[in-house]
């Protein structure tokens, strides 16, 4: 093989010493392990070893990786134009890829935002709650409501409705704006329901009606503020509460999104439509970023009459070509896989194998639904040496906190997942 197709090794050293990585320190930095190619489920580090993976890329890649039908429509749209300019210009893959969201979200949501990755599209969902209340006339309704434990992103404004422990508001105090919490729901899905829970949710409501503009949700899932599945009956009564009280409610599906719950979409599980919705992650079949802001009529029709006449908001790669028309690719593939039969196989086998580890002494709590299994255990993970020995054993999970989750990629074959338990329980296992 001649030197041109010859990788030259990842220089580790340089990367140790300038490039940041997520959630770390650029003094004492966590490992990074150096890959050279990912193929279905199946990750290649430098060093040859292959890695199961049960993370499906922070939950975006749900067909796996290198899939011959999203490679060609990357590879069709590269050779047409890679990207253009969206003010003022419009083009098929962008059309194409919203006609597919508005046909597939809930009904209301008839309008779309492209945005650039998920934490943008929460600050596109929050200025448009702000401004269809402005352009109404009502100018006190500045603030946010939102519940304990949630997480939306890392940009300021979807920062300030994350739980403010687990994001470290005090860091960015004086700067970060101030919001409404709510407790965190407490009944678990599929468990009985504590409806004291809407009780205290209302008094909240009652308290801060005229202040609020919307009240922001990651629906059924809260993911990385904790893995926790809520009981639907929260999710529909918050819906009632937003209705009433006349607080939007926004859903962010941006973890939860086409499919990973057993739901195409997470809301459907409590059947209510949210007023915004926003999706991310699992829309690019885990290939370019992109992410999506959804509203209805009502909303886009009141933002428009509004002083400003716009939705104040334009990124340079807005409806990017190549992510556009890689989604659309994604979502075809989706909907023409008998995808809620994958889920339900991915879940039974999650409950089969995760189900040993709720007997060991290191272990809280197993809990699996859709395709995303969470073992908590009593103590912080080692987050290092935890990957150390799954590298050893073949496999790549990222835990957090006290939680070892997978959320692995919806191709998964069934003896993957089973070595994916394994590899958890052999570490908790001490
Ligand atoms: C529910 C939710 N919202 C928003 C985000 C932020 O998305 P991104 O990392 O693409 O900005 C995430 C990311 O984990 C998420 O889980």
């Amino acid at each position: 093989m001649s030197d041109k197709y010859t990788q030259p090794k990842i220089d580790i050293e340089f990367d140790k010493n300038h490039i940041w990585h997520p959630y770390t320190s650029m003094t004492e930095p966590l490992p990074v392990y150096p890959v050279v190619s990912a193929n279905k489920n199946i990750i290649t580090l430098e060093s040859g070893e292959q890695l199961i993976d049960g993370m499906a890329s922070w939950w975006s890649a749900i067909h796996g990786y290198n899939n011959a039908i999203l490679n060609e429509a990357l590879t069709n749209q590269v050779s047409k134009m890679s990207h253009i300019m969206f003010g003022g210009m419009t083009h098929a893959p962008a059309v194409n890829l919203c006609k597919k969201l508005v046909e597939i979200t809930p009904e209301p949501l008839t309008k779309v935002f492209l945005a650039d990755s998920g934490s943008v599209a929460v600050e596109v969902a929050i200025k448009m709650s702000l401004q269809y209340w402005q352009s109404q006339g009502i100018k006190n309704k500045t603030k946010l409501m939102t519940v304990a434990k949630g997480y939306h992103g890392d940009t300021f404004a979807a920062m300030s409705v994350c739980d403010p422990i687990n994001s470290m508001h005090s860091l960015y105090q004086g700067f970060l704006p101030e919001h409404i919490f709510t407790p965190a729901p407490s009944s678990r899905f599929g468990e009985e329901f504590d409806e004291n829970e809407l009780e205290i949710l209302e008094s909240y409501f009652i308290e801060h009606q005229q202040d609020v503009a919307a009240f922001i949700i990651e629906p059924i899932v809260q993911n990385a503020g904790g893995m926790n599945f809520y009981h639907c009956d929260y999710l529909s009564g918050l819906s009632r509460l937003c209705d009433k009280y006349n607080v939007l409610l926004i859903c962010d599906e941006i973890a939860t999104g086409f499919g990973r719950t057993g739901k195409m979409f997470a809301v459907e599980h409590a059947n209510i439509s949210p007023d915004i919705m926003c999706i991310g992650k699992a829309i690019t079949g885990g290939y370019m970023t992109l992410s999506a802001t959804l509203t209805s009529d009502k909303i886009a029709k009141g933002i428009s009459e509004g002083a400003a006449g716009v939705m104040m908001h334009g990124p340079t790669f807005m409806g990017n070509p190549l992510a556009c028309s890689v989604a659309c690719a994604s979502i075809d593939l989706l909907l023409t896989s008998s995808w809620q039969r994958k889920i339900e196989d991915l879940n039974s086998w999650l409950i089969e194998f995760l189900a040993p580890c709720d007997d060991l002494s290191t272990v809280k709590n197993v809990r699996v639904l859709g395709a995303i299994g969470v073992v908590e255990v009593n103590n912080i993970v080692d987050v290092a040496a935890f990957q150390k020995q799954c590298i050893e054993q073949g496999v790549w999970i990222r835990p957090f906190g006290k939680l070892i989750y997978l959320m692995p990629p919806y191709i998964t074959p069934k003896e993957d997942i089973k070595k994916l338990a394994n590899v958890i329980y052999s570490i908790l296992d001490i």
